[in-house]
């Protein structure tokens, strides 16, 4: 399982936008286990779990989340052995919930009446509590709680903010900024950490629906169509002190934006995805086309066939997608920093194993140039 999730692929984008020829680089993260970066997650959230003792085998794992995370701990858990319940809100893809299923996770969906995502978290905590009033040990069911578990920020320290910055060295590049949508924090949080360990002057842009700005004005509510991000609440692992300004973005953009980037490059992206490429977009036009910008695409476009990602959308008038011309792309190779556990790469073969006498092809790009700094308009 482990080789199934993680060092994906990155994209490098080639885009003219506004008239000037710019590169955005994302992480395709639906090519994970499940199709989605949430594996990363679920997968780092379980180990440390067994390691501290917070989880025994064969325990029952249950949490609250939108979709994906549900997807993750259903998939991963149930292969572990665990009985998984996933609270969700009701108003969440069908893929969504038929996939939850679909992995043998048992699933309660939360109406509005009933709270909602908020709803969802406090149900999951009563359910939880109450089978370990049952059990009273530690162990006996665990909830991972990835709205306030640092484990989730450090399963992107430890894996994709080191992919992201090795595959841009790779291919010559330092990134001058990273943006992901919010929906724990996650991401931009354990990315950005990891990424301004190297750059410290990197800037770390949050991602919100523009009817949903909770992060930059604190409001609560507003509905929106970007599913896994802008959860009616600013998550705890959040420290917004750590992070540039929020750029939000308008779901129908998003939409717009996730469409073409089917329809022109065949990359079939979800939602979120659109929201990033776009917020990307972003900060090419304030610090200039040279600027390198990283985000991720979070999951593909097949948990969406029943919403309005296949429909034809209206353009708003401050709208970023139709002045966005798709050039085409490239994948940057995965990077050996990152593509294995050295120990498991190091491994001896069994004496009767007969390794074929050809030797290795030698690597096409020796590591023997400086990586070029690409700065952007202001020098940052
Ligand atoms: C589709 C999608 N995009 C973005 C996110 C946000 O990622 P994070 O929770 O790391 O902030 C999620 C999280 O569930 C998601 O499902």
């Amino acid at each position: 399982m482990l080789s199934l999730i993680g060092n994906t692929p990155l994209l490098a984008i080639d885009v003219r936008v506004d008239g000037a020829p710019a590169t955005v680089y994302a992480k395709a993260e639906q090519f994970n286990l499940t199709g989605s970066i949430k594996d990363r997650m679920a997968l780092h959230m379980l180990r440390r779990a067994y390691e501290r003792g917070e989880l025994e085998p064969g325990a029952p794992i249950i949490e609250a989340t939108s979709g994906n995370t549900g997807i993750s701990f259903a998939a991963i858990g149930r292969a572990l052995g665990h009985p998984v319940t996933i609270f969700m809100p009701d108003w969440m893809s069908r893929e969504r919930i038929d996939l939850i299923r679909g992995f043998g996770a048992r699933i309660r969906l939360v109406s509005h009446e009933q709270g909602g995502f908020v709803g969802s978290i406090s149900l999951a905590e009563v359910a939880a509590a109450d089978l370990l009033e049952t059990a009273s040990r530690a162990g006996a069911v665990f909830l991972p709680r990835q709205f306030s578990n640092v484990d989730n920020i450090e399963s992107h320290v430890v894996s994709t903010g080191p992919e992201i910055w090795w595959q841009l060295q790779a291919g010559f590049v330092i990134p001058d900024a990273f943006v992901a949508g919010v929906g724990t924090g996650g991401t931009i949080m354990g990315v950005g950490r990891y990424l301004r360990g190297k750059r410290p002057d990197i800037r770390l842009h949050p991602v919100e629906a523009a009817s949903a700005p909770v992060l930059s004005s604190g409001r609560r509510g507003g509905e929106h169509r970007i599913q896994g991000i802008s959860d009616e609440f600013v998550p705890s692992i959040v420290d917004l002190s750590f992070l540039d300004a929020p750029l939000a973005v308008h779901d129908g953009d998003a939409i717009l934006m996730a469409q073409k980037l089917a329809t022109e490059l065949g990359l079939g992206v979800g939602i979120s995805s659109g929201a990033n490429f776009l917020a990307a977009l972003q900060v090419v036009r304030e610090l200039g086309p040279q600027v390198v910008v990283a985000t991720v695409f979070a999951d593909d476009n097949k948990k969406y066939l029943s919403t309005d990602l296949v429909h034809d959308e209206q353009a708003g008038d401050d709208y970023i997608s139709p002045s966005v011309e798709l050039l085409g792309f490239r994948s940057q190779r995965r990077d050996c920093h990152t593509c294995c556990d050295p120990v498991l790469c190091g491994t001896e073969p069994p004496p009767d194993f007969a390794p074929d006498e050809e030797p290795l092809p030698v690597c096409v790009r020796p590591r023997h140039a400086r990586p070029r700094h690409r700065r952007s308009a202001e020098g940052r």
